[in-house]
């Protein structure tokens, strides 16, 4: 059983349900990839992995342990990550102030953390007086994950983490991204960047309708003809 794992997931907000049994796992050192069309309920997937949404049916486990019922919060100290869409760094706060904020359930020294994330990327070290809002978007994309990291979680789940970049800063952002699976983190990923993303997935989901519809390593999703026409643009 992999690390992660959200098993025939049913729910949605109140109304229809939007997940409609699917089923999405990550293990550690692997790299997972969402895609499927806009409103096929990636980010509700990621959502629910996380504790936002309520499921009907189904299950999440994390190392095997049942965390259907936990909080977002509860999650976190259970070492998840969660990087949103949108609003996932402060504006109004520095690079460093913004690490710190990751921080905030630790009540050790952070400081060697805080220097990996530098390691990471190092732009940030460069930047850390510098207000986040201030940023380039893949800059701040860069905080996010690092405050991201700041919980040296044992899963990381990013929700389009490479929206409105630059196809270089995109290519940076993936290795970055190889880099912390090789730490032995569990990486799910949500990507509009589809053929690109799936080239550094170890395990691929193809959603569409809160349903799976083609679950694969990326290359053999990459190789697919039915899934290239009709899902990565021929
Ligand atoms: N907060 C919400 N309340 C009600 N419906 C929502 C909410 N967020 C998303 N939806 C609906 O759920 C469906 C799936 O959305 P979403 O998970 O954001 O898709 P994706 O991330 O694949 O584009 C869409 O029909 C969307 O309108
Ligand atoms: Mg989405």
């Amino acid at each position: 059983m992999s690390h992660l794992v959200g098993k025939d997931m049913r729910g949605g907000y109140g109304g229809a349900d939007i997940l409609n049994g699917c089923t999405i796992e990550v293990d550690k050192g692997q790299i997972a990839v969402v895609v499927g069309p806009n409103g096929a309920g990636k980010s509700t997937a990621m959502k629910a992995l996380f504790g936002m949404l309520n499921l009907r049916e189904g299950a999440v486990t994390l190392g095997g342990e049942d965390i259907t019922a936990l909080s977002p919060q509860d999650r976190v100290a259970k070492e998840m990550a969660f990087v949103p869409q949108t609003n996932n760094v402060f504006a109004g706060m520095t690079v460093e102030e913004n690490l710190e904020m990751g921080a905030y359930l630790r009540h050790d020294d952070f400081t060697g953390t805080m220097e990996e994330i530098f390691d990471l990327f190092p732009i940030l070290a460069e930047k850390r007086k510098q207000y986040a809002g201030e940023l380039s978007g893949g800059q701040r994309q860069q905080v996010a994950v690092g405050r991201a990291m700041m919980m040296q979680p044992s899963v990381l789940m990013l929700d389009e983490p490479t929206a409105g970049v630059s196809p270089i800063v995109m290519d940076e952002l993936f290795d970055r991204m190889i880099a912390i699976k090789r730490t032995g983190i569990a990486v799910l990923i949500v990507e509009q960047n589809a053929r690109q993303a799936l080239e550094i997935a170890d395990i691929g989901y193809v959603l569409v309708s809160g349903e799976n519809r083609y679950t694969d390593s990326g290359a053999a999703l990459l190789a697919d003809p039915e899934v290239r026409r009709a899902f990565l643009g021929g």
